[in-house]
């Protein structure tokens, strides 16, 4: 069983959750700190630390101080669903991590809020429907075969290699094939460059204590706008040659370029297709990566769970290479993603700010609080999970029970969740299937894999294994 119910579920499933409009609720006290910053150091130098501690506190909600902010760390189900479904008009993005990914990529899905925020989803809705996002399962299949060709070589059981690495080099192949059919081998490499150097920046800044403007001319800053430019004027490149041949490419930019809101009959615009391209480029790809690398290591760990796989891929498979029609029978391959993505969610913290009063468990939001919800702690919480750090792919699948949807959201739950769920979700289960038919893994021996909780939850220090042929 995945799920237990408990005290704490009926109290949530009960719905005795104050309305946010209310007359004055106190405010939950904060968490005592000794230190005269609060949470602040503790949150830059492990956050992860701050909120598996708070986690600890086994309360519904946990308020924290970080300088002059105000933050509340939920733990329960029915206040997670508020702040993304019922009161998600209330919490919106404008936090530090969004203002920077707005200054950098532009103002995509992943930042934009309100009307803005619809029209687009609307629009780039229709190229994520599931027979689209099927039209890019071989290009899935050939990143994953080119990577098992190069990995032929050093299949020596001896020889180390860095599976993190490989996966990004994977995950960044597809993105930039399915959404501008960019050639790794031309303008890719160049983008994949560009890209790390942006991402690294911003989990520089978003960690600093007083981190310089991003404007501001610092060495680092340069380097990453130089890299931004290089970004835009790639896609911007790309967007004028489709608009100048007339030429309808069946990728993700040739859709985002095709379609109109339904409701307005209006297109994107040339910036706007570039940061909505740039913006899913950089969702799409260090995302899908870590979560493959996870998975990987967690094989590593778990000699019976790998033996089930094989038996499963070689049962469906026959040795001939895996394809979109294989992918409803790979039901264990599928398990183990699902609890891959529990352990180790790749969005391991979503935040949010009360953009006006709100209420949650029975305390006052004030307006300006930071609100955090972590899918981490959540998929690991002992209220609702057996033995939650276990990786047990049973708890999904044909035999697995309900889960909780605001216990277990990898992917968010509400309007902002992930609009790549599907397309991340075939993309794994192709790439790992293909892997995994082919190669056994084992971790380097002595290797302690350590969390590096950033924008996504990477592996510090890469994953470094030796493969063997099967
Ligand atoms: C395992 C892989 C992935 C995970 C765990 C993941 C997780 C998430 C999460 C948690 C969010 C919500 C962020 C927030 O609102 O604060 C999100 C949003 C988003 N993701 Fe993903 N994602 C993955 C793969 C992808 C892929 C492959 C794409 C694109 C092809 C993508 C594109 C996006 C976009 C555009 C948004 C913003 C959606 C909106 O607010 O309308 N993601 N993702």
């Amino acid at each position: 069983m995945g799920k237990r119910s408990s005290k704490r579920a009926e109290l949530a499933g009960s719905a005795e959750q104050p309305p946010a409009t209310d007359g004055p609720l106190p405010i939950l006290p904060f968490t005592p700190s000794t230190n005269l910053l609060g949470y602040l150091g503790p949150l830059q130098k492990d956050p992860l630390g701050v909120v598996m501690m708070a986690l600890g506190k086994n309360e519904r909600l946990v308020r924290l101080r970080a300088g002059h902010l105000s933050i509340f760390i939920l733990f329960d189900p029915e206040d997670i669903r508020r702040v993304l479904i019922d009161d998600a008009e209330i919490y919106g993005k404008a936090t530090r991590g969004y203002d920077l990914i707005r200054q950098m990529l532009g103002d995509g899905l992943l930042s934009s809020e309100g009307d803005f925020w619809r029209r687009q989803r609307r629009i780039a809705q229709p190229a994520f429907r599931k027979k689209c996002i099927e039209g890019f399962a071989q290009s899935m299949v050939t990143a994953a075969q080119a990577q098992c060709d190069a990995w032929r070589t050093v299949a020596d059981g001896s020889t180390t290699t860095d599976v993190a690495e490989a996966m990004t080099l994977v995950t960044l192949q597809i993105a930039a094939d399915t959404l501008m059919s960019a050639d790794m081998q031309r303008e890719g490499r160049e983008v994949g460059d560009a890209m790390a150097t942006v991402l690294e920046r911003f989990n520089d800044q978003v960690n600093s204590a007083l981190p310089w403007p991003a404007y501001w001319p610092t060495r680092a800053n340069r380097i990453m706008w130089r890299a931004i430019r290089r970004l835009q004027s790639i896609t911007d490149n790309l967007i004028q040659e489709r608009r100048a041949s007339g030429e309808q490419v069946p990728d993700l930019l040739g859709m985002f370029m095709a379609a109109e809101d339904p409701e307005s009959g209006e297109r994107m615009d040339d910036l706007q297709l570039r940061a909505e391209a740039l913006t899913m480029l950089a969702a799409g790809h260090e995302t899908t990566a870590n979560a493959l690398t996870w998975t990987l290591y967690l094989l590593t760990q778990n000699p019976d769970a790998t033996a089930q796989l094989e038996e499963e891929l070689d049962r469906v498979l026959a040795g001939r290479a895996v394809s979109l029609s294989d992918v409803e029978a790979l039901t264990f391959t599928r398990s183990v993603i699902d609890e891959s993505l529990r352990l180790y969610p790749p969005g391991w913290m979503i935040t949010r700010r009360a953009m006006r009063d709100g209420a949650l468990g029975g305390s006052r939001i004030p307006k300006g609080s930071y609100i955090f919800l972590s899918p981490y702690a959540m998929h690991r919480h002992p209220d609702y999970w057996t033995d939650p750090d276990t990786f047990d792919p049973s708890r999904f699948g044909p035999e697995g029970g309900d889960i909780d949807r605001h216990v277990y959201f990898p992917f968010l739950r509400g309007q902002r969740q992930c609009i790549g769920d599907r397309f991340a979700l075939l993309e794994m289960t192709l790439v790992l299937a293909t892997f995994a038919q082919q190669f056994r893994f084992t971790l380097e021996p002595g290797h302690q894999p350590e969390l590096e909780p950033s924008l996504t939850l990477r592996p510090r220090n890469g994953m470094p294994m030796r493969l063997t042929a099967r």
